[in-house]
């Protein structure tokens, strides 16, 4: 079977950085036609040129990196450098990438691929605010249906908010994207707290990429060193949830998780609850279906992908 050609959508973030080089290091599984970077857990200046050091440091430069919206479509941005640090990538010391960024913007590159690619081939994983995504959707209606599938990293049920008491931080951030996106009509595939919650860096885990002896390696405990700190606080757990790679692995290794096919809706009005994803997964209501939502994984299995495949780079 031919690579699952992918648009990765993203605000690096350290885990979002792990998710790149998952899919940098998986070739044979996954062809990223493009990254677009967009604004959430730092500003945009700085997702873009996170995005660029990430596909540097997997020896990648020639991935296309597309800088896009700076701003959610109604509310202004919420970061969240209280996770990532000032840069979003804290922790290493690491240099200015050299490769460029494209002109194009990413909603445009959204737009233009999805039209060029044959209909039903092209996979959107966005690993941030929904913003890019939303727009292209607003800009371009006719792509929609083009879309074979959506991957993406967000939202909670049983484990309700991080960035609010009700809210998942990438929801947060847009709820008239995610909304947008969610009412799409597409296969959705949800990665919520709820599992990237059981995805934890604990020290062994940590101490297997170390153990690569590889720059690659050392980055990535590096940066989950830096960011489990604040999880590991606020929740009392053994180590930091690696939330985005979950949307990657699941492209490779789909037995890996499981879920239910459920409505999900996005609170958009309540200044209570706003950015809430209201998940019927116990079908209490006859809503239809517009999402496969996940609450489980074999986390160890996940570690192993994940040490096979960057350990590779
Ligand atoms: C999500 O928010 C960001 O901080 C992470 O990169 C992840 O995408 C988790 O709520
Ligand atoms: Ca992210």
């Amino acid at each position: 079977m031919s690579p699952r050609k992918i648009i990765i959508d993203t605000d690096p973030g350290q885990d979002d950085a792990v998710a790149i080089l998952l899919a940098l290091a998986s070739p044979g599984d996954i062809e990223v036609l493009g990254i677009t970077a967009v604004a959430g857990n730092v500003p945009l200046h700085l997702t873009e040129k996170n995005a660029r050091i990430v596909c540097e440091l997997a020896g990648k430069p020639d991935t296309r990196v597309f800088a896009g919206c700076s701003a959610p479509m109604l509310q202004p941005l919420v970061t969240a450098e209280h996770v990532h640090g000032k840069t979003g990538l804290d922790g290493p010391q690491l240099d200015d990438p050299t490769m460029p960024l494209e002109s194009q913007h990413a909603v445009d590159f959204i737009i233009e691929t999805l039209r060029n690619e044959p209909s039903g081939t092209v996979t959107l994983c966005p690993l941030g605010p929904l913003t890019n995504i939303a727009m292209a959707f607003r800009k371009a209606p006719d792509i929609v249906e083009r879309v074979q599938e959506i991957v993406l990293m967000g939202g909670a049920y049983f484990e309700v908010g991080n960035i609010t008491p009700a809210a998942e931080f990438n929801i947060y951030v847009d709820p008239e994207a995610a909304s947008v996106v969610f009412s799409c009509g597409r296969p959705i595939t949800v990665m919520p707290l709820d599992v990237t919650h059981k995805a934890l860096t604990t020290r062994a885990r940590i101490d297997r990429f170390r153990a690569m002896g590889t720059k690659v390696g050392d980055m990535v405990a590096a940066w989950t060193d830096f960011f489990e700190r604040f999880d590991m606080e606020k929740y009392g757990s053994e180590g930091a949830p690696l939330h985005d790679p979950c949307v990657i692995a699941y492209l490779i290794a789909p037995q890996l998780f499981t879920g239910r096919n459920i409505n999900v809706e996005i609170e958009t009005t309540s200044p209570l609850t706003r950015g809430m994803t209201v998940a019927d997964w116990w079908g209490v209501t006859n809503k239809p279906v517009n999402a496969h939502f996940i609450g489980d994984l074999d986390a160890e299995g996940f570690y192993d992908l994940l040490v096979e495949r960057i350990g590779q780079l």
